[in-house]
């Protein structure tokens, strides 16, 4: 599958060396992706809060070099050579190439560090393939002596395909504050190919809002997502899964206009319930969820019944517990975290972040 609009013809620049920066952020999907077609095509379209703190900083050298018949890369991560993450980035490459031809003409230094710790259960492939994906259209825009192709929108537009096509989930890490991915009848600009903005009007109640990130878990996880997502071909539940998030994406349409937290809560609790329930029920089945997974969900729902708090869970495809809860509730929240939570949390260690305005060039 070759998608003419992202294809850069020709080059007609040469530049020898040369150097980018981006910094990426991690995000968290309130409609869950979960199942996917051939070339990364998403089997549901989903939604993201684009995050703040959590993200990847990557920084690409480019060199060019006389063989061009491969490609040539070094990853380093926190300055420490990776290579165990060298299969990954050679796939990546390969998919992308279409797209990007001057992959084999350079070598690539790669470095990236990400701000939260590496194995914290905390998925850095959003974060970490969008910033590479970002730094790689830099590089095409900077060949292209003609920017006029590569304005912003577009610009975004194909960092957004290429992150897609090394981690589904990346694609909504470009931009902020809400991000849409794949097809839906309500979103005219939604595409399975691209992350785009959240088109409609959002309430104040959701501006700064919060996540924390509990760390449950650190382990490294017992399924991939890619794994996972395999898991929903023949899913016996999978059809009526996929119907689901269309409607749930539709519902929170009216959510985010009318600031509605009661509705946002039952919405987003039941996506994140459902995708581990997704989990449990496909051949092989499986569970990410931990004990402390399910105390911590006990005592925010029990915290929620004795006080008026709109505090609300999510989970990814790990143990961690994202809570998710409006900006005038910090401070009561972290109490309630320093008293109940951190108990549940290894090493007892939690991320404050918030909801961010995507990626930026350095
Ligand atoms: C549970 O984006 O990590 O976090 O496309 O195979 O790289 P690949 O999967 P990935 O899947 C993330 C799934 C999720 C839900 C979500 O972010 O929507």
């Amino acid at each position: 599958m070759i998608v003419e609009e992202f294809i850069t013809k020709s080059y007609p620049k040469t530049i020898e060396e040369g150097k980018v920066a981006w910094e990426s952020p991690s995000n968290i999907a309130l409609v869950k992706y979960w199942g996917k077609k051939e070339h990364q095509i998403p089997a549901n379209p989903s939604i993201s809060f684009t995050l703040s703190k959590c993200k990847t900083i990557t920084v690409l050298e480019f060199s060019e070099k006389e063989n061009k018949t491969d490609f040539s890369f070094d990853v380093f991560l926190n300055n420490e050579k990776k290579d165990d993450f060298k299969p990954k980035i050679e796939t990546f490459f390969k998919r992308v190439e279409a797209y990007l031809p001057f992959l084999k003409n350079y070598h690539f230094v790669i470095k990236t560090e990400n701000t939260f710790p590496h194995s914290s259960g905390i998925a850095s492939s959003a974060s970490g393939m969008s910033a590479l994906a970002l730094c790689l259209t830099s590089v095409d825009r900077m060949l292209s002596k003609n920017h006029e192709h590569l304005n912003k929108s577009f610009f975004n537009k194909k960092a957004s395909f290429l992150a897609r096509l090394g981690s589904g989930s990346a694609c909504r890490s470009i931009e902020g504050s809400l991000v849409t991915w794949g097809t839906h009848q309500a979103f005219a600009e939604s595409s399975d190919l691209y992350g785009v903005k959240y088109p409609f009007e959002v309430h104040e109640n959701f501006k700064n809002y919060h996540d924390t990130i509990l760390l449950v878990d650190k382990g490294e996880k017992q399924v991939s997502s890619t794994v996972g997502h395999g898991l929903m071909h023949n899913h016996p539940f999978a059809e009526e899964r996929f119907k689901q998030a269309h409607k749930n994406l539709n519902d929170l349409i009216a959510v985010f206009k009318s600031g509605d937290l009661d509705a946002f809560i039952k919405i987003v609790e039941s996506e994140a319930l459902t995708l581990h329930a997704m989990m449990m029920t496909s051949m092989p089945y499986f569970i990410l969820m931990k004990p402390n997974t399910l105390q911590v969900i006990n005592k925010i729902w029990a915290y929620r019944e004795k006080t008026d708090s709109k505090v609300c869970f999510t989970l990814d495809a790990g143990a961690n517990v994202h809570m998710l809860y409006p900006e005038n509730e910090a401070k009561n929240i972290n109490q309630f975290i320093n008293n109940e939570l951190v108990e549940h949390c290894q090493n007892g260690q939690y991320i404050n972040d918030k909801i961010g305005l995507g990626a930026k060039l350095l």
